[in-house]
């Protein structure tokens, strides 16, 4: 990467001077300046003989390519939220959108969604029955951050069924195939699954695959909320393997966890049984930095949590940041009677074991995700804290692992897995997709109580070669794109990195 030899390189519009570029790839940090031309990196190492228009001192601090959100809900908050703030100001600069089964198109609801879909959008209008309408409405009004998007399971189940609590009809399949065909053709990327949440839940591993089959011709990725991340955890493992073979694709584990006092400390069963399964097929997962998930509050996972936070209720929008323990005593009834009240509504669940998040997370396939839900009124931190959590908590507090192997974590494994080509790196002819931070201060400010303060320590967030973000304020810049499965790579699940 570093030049031997100061060659003076022409037409930079802008140089960053004097980072430690961590690379993305995990080799070792080393100090010099990156010179962007338009929306490239076209130089990185001694650029002292280089002149550009604008330079910026980083004094030091560390240059990374910009982060990747390989795990969000951020379908819709794109388009009403373009600024993107509770992720920019993270250093993040691609979300992967349509997660969980839950996706704003294709989808033309006639009534308000079921949950959990309706986390990402309450109102009918709010969706697009074209795949391809979704992705033009981001191109016409981009935002801050790049945008790869897949098929919800769940969203093509709601279009296509009349009762969600059966298997699909041979003709369903047919027809949602048809869809999700149609789809890939004008560019989403992937298709996700939820099989954990009612309106998947009654399909059966054949569906999935019948489905999934579509993905193998267009070089496309699965990834699935596994039907079960608490007892059952190691058969959903199993489901999910048997999906990823039997249709030939590469399938994404989405916020691995064993969920549920009884299950703490079994990502040490998980983990070799991902392992073993890597040596035959391509599987890849995402992990969230906090010992608390989040999602709609009826979910069935109040049975393993030993804490509940609310973080929305339509009838009750006041209860929003409350414990439900503290709601429940008040109202004098249990905690499914208090849920039931609450409804529909979304919560916080304490329900994973320190030791596991950890395990997790330090497991060199694990890429991290923020799997945020952005348009809830308190929501779970982790919206507006992962990255900087597992730079700041993890890497410099705990020392769980170095900063190059986070940082790898969060670009080009992330983009070898997705396929997104000349991002995730550092190197002359990539995007200029960056961040600068600083790695003795930087650190995730958004707390359970206190849930959207943005983090400390980023300073300079650049998406396209732009800057985004720039000494804790946004520029108001919105240079993202939509990334059609066409401009991307097919996705790698055999490289450490891109
Ligand atoms: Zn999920
Ligand atoms: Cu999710």
């Amino acid at each position: 990467m570093t030049a031997p030899v100061s060659i003076p390189v022409t037409g930079a519009d802008l140089i960053l001077r004097n980072a430690r570029i961590v690379d993305g790839t995990g080799a070792p940090a080393q100090f010099g300046d990156v010179a962007i031309a338009d929306d490239r990196i076209v130089a990185c190492g001694d650029l002292a003989s280089t002149r550009a228009g604008r330079e910026i001192d980083l004094a030091g601090h560390v240059l990374a390519p910009g982060f990747i959100d390989v795990h969000t809900h951020d379908d819709r908050a794109l388009l009403v939220d373009p600024l993107m703030t509770c992720k920019v100001s993270q250093g993040v600069t691609t979300v992967v959108t349509g997660n969980c089964g839950v996706s704003l198109a294709p989808f033309a609801p006639r009534r308000r969604p079921p949950a959990p879909i309706d986390l990402i959008c309450e109102e009918p209008a709010g969706f697009f029955a074209d795949f391809g309408a979704y992705l033009d409405a981001l191109d016409r009004d981009p935002p801050a951050t790049n945008a790869v998007a897949q098929v919800g399971h769940a969203s093509l189940r709601a279009g296509h069924m009349d009762d969600l609590d059966r298997p699909a009809t041979g003709a369903e399949i047919k027809a949602m195939r048809a869809a999700l065909e149609a789809a890939l053709e004008v560019g989403a990327a992937g298709f996700s699954t939820g099989l954990f949440y009612p309106p998947a839940q009654a399909a059966p591993t054949e569906e999935v695959i019948e489905l999934a089959r579509a993905l193998c011709a267009y070089g496309a990725f699965h990834s699935t909320h596994m039907r079960d991340e608490a007892d059952h955890v190691t058969d959903s493992l199993a489901e999910t393997f048997r999906i990823g073979r039997e249709a030939q694709v590469p399938v994404v584990i989405s916020h691995h966890k064993c969920a549920g006092r009884h299950n703490h400390g079994r990502s040490a069963e998980t983990l070799p049984l991902i392992d073993r399964a890597r040596e035959e097929q391509p599987i890849a997962l995402d992990a969230y930095p906090y010992v608390a998930g989040s999602t709609m509050l009826a979910s069935g996972r109040a049975m393993a949590a030993t804490r509940i936070i609310v973080t929305w209720s339509r009838p009750r929008p006041d209860v929003a940041g409350r414990d439900l323990d503290d709601i429940a005593r008040e109202m004098g009834v249990s905690w499914d009677e208090a849920i039931a009240a609450l409804s529909p509504a979304g919560g916080i669940f304490f329900i994973m074991d320190e030791d596991d998040v950890r395990r997790i997370l330090a497991y060199p396939q694990t890429m991290i995700g923020s799997d945020g839900l952005p348009h809830d009124e308190h929501p779970h931190p982790r919206l507006w804290g992962t990255f900087p959590r597992v730079l700041g908590h993890y890497v410099r507090e705990v020392g769980l692992f170095s900063l190059e192997e986070a940082v790898r974590k969060m670009t080009a494994l992330s983009a070898a897995r997705f396929g997104l080509r000349d991002r995730g790196v550092i190197r002359p002819g990539a995007y200029a997709d960056l961040v600068a931070f600083d790695p003795d201060t930087i650190a995730d400010a958004a707390t359970f109580e206190d849930p959207k303060r943005p983090a400390t320590g980023i300073d300079l967030v650049m998406v396209n070669g732009r800057i985004v973000w720039q000494d804790g304020a946004h520029t108001g810049a919105r240079p993202g794109r939509a990334l059609r499965r066409q401009e991307l790579a097919r996705p790698d699940f055999a490289a450490a990195h891109a």
